[in-house]
């Protein structure tokens, strides 16, 4: 080949490549193009600059969920309880944030007020109305008068509905099981051992799920559901609630149903497929907001899809509802993007 012909042919390859370039951008961004976008974090230190409120605002969301840890603040004194969320109340970011947004918030071991704390906690009362205050719950809420804050509430766009369900994970938690041969932290109870939501709110979990006819239902869980080899706390400290939350999307016929937690100051996508269901079953955790675990070193997790991120970072999950298409990222500082997962739904 001499050069002229090798030079026409160089030339023909590169405009091919861009044009087929051009037809992926315009394919991917009619794939892309979401109805409804969530923004969700959790383990924020309202002592440490809260950096990320303005990234999160740059991906337009249209809810922002709060999955734990709103404060770190581990006490039984309500003052001092009550003080340190009126700093977090008082951060300009966080305020020029949550004045234009939606906000649904369960809490996790710091802001409940007892690092891994469960159904023992003597301060649960308390602290629940404090925790409410904070979200400017009104007084004739049923949150106000419920043991728990657990909540739930319907997006409708477009005719299909995103059901959020924010679990709580705190307040009827039965004791863990202490590892002691191992460096583990917990190892799991024995089958059948303990509670995670207590009796009444599995039952109000079940008539959400029973009376449901959402598209997408969004559980959000302050503990990680799937991954537990790493031994802190996950639903993994108790085989049998996951079973039986596994059983119950299964029985409910549940849609879709995507699970985002926290508490473990970094970000991984977990992916389980449960025979039965129609769907792989996702648990996305983001943590945390304003520090992060940066001396992770590796940990096992079977159902890990992807990198975990060990930066500070948040969540957003775009959702196409005519495509039924569910675009998940892990962002970060700058609103970097760390990770990113696509599931189709049918
Ligand atoms: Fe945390």
């Amino acid at each position: 080949m001499n050069y002229f012909k090798l030079f026409l042919f160089l030339l023909v390859t590169l405009i091919s490549c861009k044009t087929e370039e051009k037809q992926k951008q315009v394919s991917d961004s009619k794939i892309t193009k979401p109805n409804f976008i969530i923004a969700f974090g959790s383990c924020n230190n309202q002592n440490l600059p809260n950096t990320l409120w303005k990234e999160i605002l740059k991906n337009n969301p249209d809810v922002w969920i709060w999955g734990g840890d709103v404060i770190y603040a581990d006490t039984e004194n309500m003052d001092y309880l009550k003080q340190n969320y009126s700093v977090q109340k008082n951060n300009n970011d966080y305020l020029n944030f949550s004045k234009n947004i939606d906000v649904l918030a369960t809490w996790d071991d710091h802001d409940y007020g007892m690092n891994d704390g469960g159904s023992e906690y003597p301060k649960k009362v308390a602290s629940q109305q404090l925790f409410l205050d904070f979200f400017n719950i009104p007084k004739n809420d049923k949150r106000r008068k419920q043991e728990g804050v657990y909540f739930s509430k319907d997006f409708t766009v477009t005719n299909k509905t995103i059901k959020i369900i924010l679990l709580d994970t705190r307040y009827f938690r039965s004791a863990l099981t202490p590892d002691t041969k191992t460096k583990k932290r917990y190892k799991p109870n024995k089958y059948g051992e303990g509670t995670m939501l207590g009796e009444t709110q599995w039952n109000w979990l079940k008539s959400q799920l029973e009376n449901s006819k959402a598209s997408y239902t969004i559980i959000v869980s302050s503990i990680q559901f799937l991954s537990s080899q790493h031994g802190f706390e996950s639903w993994g400290n108790m085989p049998h609630e996951v079973a039986k939350l596994e059983n119950l999307i299964k029985e409910t016929n549940s849609k879709n149903v995507i699970i985002l937690s926290g508490d473990r100051h970094i970000a991984e996508f977990s992916k389980k497929n449960i025979d039965g269901l129609n769907y792989p079953l996702i648990d996305f955790t983001s943590s945390g907001l304003t520090h992060s675990y940066t001396n992770y070193s590796g940990e096992l997790n079977k159902y890990r899809v992807g990198n975990v991120v060990s930066k500070k970072n948040f969540g957003i999950l775009k959702f196409n509802l005519k495509t039924n298409t569910v675009i998940m990222e892990i962002r970060g500082e700058n609103n970097k993007l760390y990770e990113t997962l696509t599931q189709n739904y049918k």
